[in-house]
C-alpha cells in the first residue's frame, strides 16, 4: 500500500515535469515607472510571491522619479518630495528595511506666514510663545484642526492593518471607505467649506490652512478636503527625511530584490492579446496576455516583450511628457483619465535672502505664502543637505518660472556659480471636488497606482498605493492560477493510475 502510494506520487511528478513548463504559477510582470509607487509595487510583489516571480521594471528617467536630489557644491538637496511625517507607517518600514537613517526636517525651522504686504504670524523660537501667538490671533482653531486631523489619521492607520491582510482595492472609493465609511464624501466638500460647516473662522482657514495648501500642493483651499487633511498634517511637527536622500528608499527596494531588473526604456503602449484565453492558457507556455512596446530615449527602433501582469506607477493624465497608449482592449472608456496636474517650479538659489524686501527679520529660515498671486512665490525655505548639515542653499516654489529680476530683488547676494537651478515639476494633481475618483484595476490583471494620487499626493499615499496593486495582482493572479492548478492536479491523478 505504502509503496503503491509513492510509485503514485512518483509518476506524478514524472508526469508533471514531461506535460507542463517549471514556470507554472510563475508571473512576469512588468511595472512601468520606477518611483516610490514602483518600487513599492516590485517590493511587495516579491513579498508576495516569495520572490517565485520576474519583474522587469521599466524606468525611462531616473529612479526615484518625483524623489530626487539636486547637487549645489557637491552638497545634495531635496528637490522633489521632501517631508515625510512620522506616522507615514511605510516609509519608516522600508527605511529601517534597508537601514537607511533620518533627519529631522528642515522646514520644522522658524517660519513666518507673508501675504505680500505683511508677516500675519511669525514662528517664535520658544514652542510655547508660538502657541500663544497662534491663540491670540486664531483663537482655539489651531488646537481643534489639530485634533481633527489626528482623528483622521487615526482612521487612515487602518490600512496598514488591512494590507497585512492582503486586502486589495479596486479602485479609490473603496480604499478610502475601508478606512473609514466617510472618507468618500470629504472628496465630494471643498476644504474651506468643510471646515466651515465645522465652525472655523476665515481667518484661520484663509491663512494658515491656506498656507500649508500653498506650500505642499501649489494650491488654495477650493481642494477637497481629505488632500486638505494631508496637507495640514504635512504642516505638523515630527516632520522627517531620509539621511542621503528619499530617493535612496526607491533604488533600496529595488536593488534588494535580485529577480526585479531594471530597463532604461520609455514605455510607449500596451497591447491586450484579445486572444489570450484566461481560463487554460496561463499553464500552456509561452503566451501571455499583454504586450509592452517601448524603445531605448533618443532612439528610432521599437522593442516588445510579453507579460502575465503590467503595473503601471506613473500618472496618465494627458499632460504627462511620456504618454503610454492602450491598445486593443474592449472598453476604451476605461482608459481615459480625465484631470491634469499642478505644476511646481523649484528653484535653487545658494546666497542671501534679502529680508528688506520681504520686510522681515535676519532670523528667518521660512517663508509661507497664503496670497501666492501677489507674493509670486508659493514659499520661500533654508535648506539642510540631504546629510543634514546647514547650507547657505534656498528653496523657492512657485506657480511659474522665476524671473532672474525677480531672484535679484528677493536675494542680496547669489552664488552665481552654484545657482539658480531650476526644476519643473507636473507635481501632483490639480485637485476639485469634481474629480472622479479613479480605478487601480484596470482590466483583469492591468493595474495603475498613481490612482491614489487623487485621494492625496504624497510619498506614503504611492507607497501605499504600490502595496494595494501589488496586492490586486497576487490574489487576482493566484486565484486563477490554484483554480488552474487544482484542475490539473486532478488529472494528474487520474493520468497516473491509468498508467499504473
Ligand atoms: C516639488 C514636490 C514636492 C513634494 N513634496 C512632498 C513632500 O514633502 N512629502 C511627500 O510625502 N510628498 C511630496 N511630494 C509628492 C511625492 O513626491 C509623490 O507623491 C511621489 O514621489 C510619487 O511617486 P510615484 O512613484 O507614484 O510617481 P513618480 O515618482 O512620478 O514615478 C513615476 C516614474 O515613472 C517614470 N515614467 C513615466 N512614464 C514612463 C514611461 N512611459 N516609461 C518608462 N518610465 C516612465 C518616470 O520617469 C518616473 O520616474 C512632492 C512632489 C513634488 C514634485
Ligand atoms: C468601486 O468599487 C466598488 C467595488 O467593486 C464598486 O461597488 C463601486 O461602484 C466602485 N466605485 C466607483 C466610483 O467606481
Ligand atoms: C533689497 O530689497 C529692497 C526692497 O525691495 C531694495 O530696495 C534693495 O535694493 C534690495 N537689496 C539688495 C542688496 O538687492
Amino acid at each position: 500500500m505504502q509503496r503503491g502510494l509513492e510509485i503514485v506520487l512518483l509518476f506524478a511528478n514524472i508526469i508533471a515535469i514531461s506535460n507542463g513548463s517549471p514556470e507554472h504559477c510563475k508571473p512576469k510582470v512588468a511595472i512601468i515607472g520606477g518611483g516610490i509607487g514602483g518600487a513599492s509595487a516590485g517590493h511587495f510583489i516579491s513579498e508576495l510571491f516569495e520572490n517565485v516571480v520576474d519583474i522587469d521594471l521599466f524606468e525611462a528617467n531616473k529612479i526615484g522619479g518625483r524623489l530626487a536630489t539636486v547637487m549645489l557644491q557637491n552638497n545634495q538637496y531635496e528637490a522633489g518630495g521632501s517631508i515625510i511625517h512620522n506616522r507615514n507607517q511605510l516609509m519608516k518600514d522600508f527605511s529601517e528595511l534597508l537601514g537607511l537613517q533620518r533627519r529631522p526636517s528642515s522646514t520644522a525651522d522658524l517660519y513666518g506666514v507673508w501675504n505680500g504686504d505683511e508677516f500675519i504670524f511669525q514662528e517664535s523660537n520658544y514652542e510655547v510663545m508660538t502657541l500663544a501667538k497662534l491663540i491670540y490671533r486664531y483663537g482655539m482653531d489651531p488646537v481643534h484642526l489639530y485634533r481633527y486631523v489626528n482623528s483622521v489619521l487615526d482612521d487612515f492607520d487602518k490600512i496598514y492593518e488591512l494590507q497585512n491582510d492582503r486586502r486589495g482595492f479596486v479602485n479609490v472609493t473603496e480604499l478610502l471607505a475601508a478606512m473609514n465609511p466617510n472618507f468618500p464624501k470629504m472628496l465630494q466638500i471643498s476644504m474651506k467649506d468643510q471646515l466651515k460647516n465645522l465652525g472655523y473662522s476665515d481667518r484661520f482657514i484663509d491663512e494658515l490652512v491656506k498656507a500649508t495648501l500653498v506650500v505642499n500642493y501649489g494650491q488654495e483651499t477650493d481642494v477637497q478636503s481629505f488632500v486638505g487633511c494631508v496637507s495640514v498634517a504635512g504642516a505638523g511637527s515630527a516632520l522627517w527625511s531620509v539621511k542621503g536622500g528619499n530617493r535612496k528608499v526607491a533604488e533600496g527596494l529595488i536593488n534588494k530584490h535580485q529577480h526585479i531588473r531594471t530597463r532604461p526604456y520609455i514605455v510607449e503602449k500596451i497591447t491586450y492579446n484579445s486572444e489570450y484565453d484566461w481560463s487554460t492558457q496561463m499553464l500552456s507556455s509561452p503566451n501571455y496576455p499583454y504586450t509592452l512596446t517601448y524603445r531605448k530615449k533618443g532612439e528610432p527602433n521599437v522593442q516588445i516583450d510579453k507579460y502575465d501582469i503590467v503595473i503601471i506607477a506613473t500618472p496618465l493624465t494627458s499632460d504627462q511628457g511620456m504618454s503610454i497608449a492602450f491598445a486593443n482592449f474592449p472598453n476604451n472608456e476605461d482608459f481615459i483619465f480625465p484631470g491634469s496636474y499642478q505644476t511646481t517650479y523649484a528653484t535653487f538659489i545658494e546666497g542671501q535672502l534679502n529680508t528688506t524686501y520681504f520686510g522681515v527679520d535676519e532670523s528667518i529660515q521660512g517663508i509661507l505664502s497664503c496670497n501666492p498671486e501677489k507674493t509670486i512665490i508659493s514659499s520661500v525655505g533654508k535648506l539642510s543637505s540631504v546629510e543634514g548639515e546647514d547650507s547657505n542653499v534656498w528653496k523657492i516654489f512657485t506657480r511659474e518660472s522665476l524671473s532672474s529680476e525677480m531672484i535679484t530683488k528677493m536675494f542680496s547676494k547669489v552664488n552665481d556659480k552654484s545657482s539658480p537651478i531650476e526644476y519643473e515639476w507636473k507635481a501632483y494633481p490639480k485637485y476639485s471636488i469634481n474629480d472622479k475618483p479613479g480605478n487601480f484595476k484596470l482590466h483583469k490583471a492591468l493595474y495603475h497606482e498613481n490612482a491614489i494620487e487623487w485621494a492625496a499626493s504624497a510619498m506614503e499615499m504611492s507607497a501605499i498605493g504600490g502595496r494595494n496593486v501589488a496586492i490586486l495582482a497576487y490574489n487576482d493572479y493566484t486565484d486563477r492560477c490554484t483554480r488552474l492548478k487544482g484542475f490539473r492536479s486532478t488529472q494528474r491523478k487520474l493520468n497516473s493510475k491509468i498508467e499504473l
